[in-house]
């Protein structure tokens, strides 16, 4: 049967699986600096070529317009060519080949893109550090290795299963170009039945999921204006508005006691949680206090909305947080200064329901509503937003995936949500209606967008199989 021959290729090539998984991560793709633009390209040609020896056909194409000025990663683009007999669904595979910027070095136990295996130690286990190794040149791996399973096996790309695959390198600073690619090749994404991304957790170590919602968001930054000029704070204090402490005080305003945001209809677009999926989320049995001693809290760091625990609130709750202030001196030693300015950079991650665009105007709003006396608000810079989205259950293909991730690990598959944000998901959703199934294998220690980074060799091995395994699932679907 061919996908036990796709799997035993697997196992026979893991060592060059593994290989290749680290050769990518030694390109420093960090798609937001210019500085690491010829290799951000290197690191998308590097994923063309390794589709193309699996019998995509695919090309990079550019989103920079240079007359404009406008940056721009180029996106891995490309098909697999239907096998005359199949009739069940076209897939579209996203991924993206950016990675976080490595900041701060000096945190780094191995420099960042010099990937290296190290060994099993207390509860984690075996695994690649590297920027990267995770999020997402990890979990675009394990697919890209399982198209290579089916070709080397079967002698057709994806095994017969046509997809299309959108692997871009603007992920990690806010896909800026995405929409007008999307509106570019509107007819050819149009073709595809569903989305399937890798990018996201499992519910834990042993306990695969497929994630059927993620968060949208809204990123701020702005400035809040006084005197025209940095004062003398003995000759000035109390006499003038200081911005910084009118910043703090007006920002602590965005929640009352029970840590509800206070914006207007802020909540008026929020789905309410069903006791249904309160008590499927119950009997997953997620240990909180573990989590929180895991980043180094005890027990009393369940803190935030009243009435939800914590998995409720990062699943189905849309949250508010100051992401960065600053203003007046933060040199060594003292500076007695009352800034002409201070600013801040505010975000909001939403639930389905919320429109991101109405929840960017209130929030506007409510700032002018709230301008201290004496000052003023320099205009809100929007660094993009994303929409969040909720898969039916019931979805055939989120129990496709389901079905497959079950052949390969031979346990319960949870079905969970994430609080991250993946803004493709909800742009193809609103453009072209596409659902999107997420079947990621991330951990979460694995410290994504953080130093250290890493992906451990049990969850890339049961990711690969479980996109192997999909592939039959579809060539059964028809
Ligand atoms: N892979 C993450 C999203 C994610 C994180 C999913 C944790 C599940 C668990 C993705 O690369 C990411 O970092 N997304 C950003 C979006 C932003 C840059 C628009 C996020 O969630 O902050
Ligand atoms: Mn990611
Ligand atoms: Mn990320």
């Amino acid at each position: 049967m061919s996908v036990d021959g796709a799997l035993a290729w697997l196992d026979s090539h893991d060592q060059v699986s593994i290989d290749r998984w680290m050769e990518w991560l030694r390109i420093p793709s960090v798609g937001t600096d210019p500085k690491f633009d010829p290799d951000t390209r290197k690191a998308a040609e590097w994923c063309r070529d390794h589709l193309r020896e699996s019998g995509f056909e695919v090309d990079l194409v550019e989103t920079a317009v240079p007359e404009k000025g406008h940056r721009g990663q180029p996106v891995v683009f490309g098909h697999s060519p239907a096998d005359p007999g199949y009739t069940g669904p076209r897939i579209l595979f996203y991924g993206h080949y950016d990675v976080q910027p490595p900041d701060p070095l000096e945190l780094w136990d191995s420099p960042p893109f010099e990937p290296v295996v190290k060994p099993a130690e207390g509860k984690v286990g075996e695994r690649v550090v590297a920027r990267g190794a995770q999020d997402d040149k990890g979990q675009v791996t394990m697919f890209l290795e399982a198209m290579r399973a089916w070709k080397e096996t079967s002698g057709k790309a994806a095994g017969g299963v046509p997809f299309t695959v959108l692997i871009e390198g603007e992920e990690e600073s806010g896909s800026v170009n995405l929409e007008r690619f999307v509106e570019a090749h509107r007819d050819e994404l149009a073709k595809c039945d569903v989305v399937l991304i890798s990018d996201t957790t499992m519910l834990g170590r042993g306990r695969p999921a497929i994630t059927y919602g993620v968060r949208g968001l809204v990123y701020t930054e702005f400035t809040l204006h006084a005197s025209d000029q940095d004062l003398h704070s003995g000759a000035w204090g109390g006499k003038c508005p200081n911005p910084l402490n009118e910043l703090a005080k007006t920002l602590a305003k965005l929640w009352d006691e029970d840590y509800r945001v206070t914006i207007p209809g802020f909540y008026d677009d929020v789905a309410p949680l069903t006791e249904e999926e309160r008590a499927e989320w119950k009997k997953l049995g997620i240990d909180e206090v573990e989590q929180l001693a895991d980043i180094g809290l005890g027990p009393d760091g369940d803190v935030g909305e009243k009435g939800f625990t914590m998995t409720e609130r990062e699943w189905a709750r849309p949250t508010c947080d100051i992401n960065g202030m600053w203003g007046g001196y933060i040199g060594d030693g003292a500076k007695t200064v009352i800034p002409s300015h201070a600013s801040a950079k505010v975000s909001f991650r939403l639930v389905a329901n919320q429109d991101p665009k109405k929840i960017l105007a209130s929030f506007k709003q409510w700032l002018a509503e709230h301008t201290p006396k004496g000052c003023r608000w320099s205009e809100v810079a929007d660094h993009g937003t994303g929409l969040g989205v909720t898969l039916p259950l019931d979805s055939d293909y989120l129990q496709a995936a389901r079905r497959a991730l079950k052949r390969v690990s031979d346990t319960d598959v949870a079905m969970i949500k994430s609080g991250g944000s993946i803004p493709v998901a909800g742009m193809l959703k609103n453009t072209l209606g596409l659902d999107t199934i997420f079947m990621g294998f991330g951990l979460e220690d694995d410290r994504i967008h953080s130093p250290n980074e890493k992906f451990e060799l049990s969850s890339f091995r049961l990711g690969a199989r479980a996109h192997v395994a999909f592939i039959q699932e579809l060539l059964e679907m028809g």
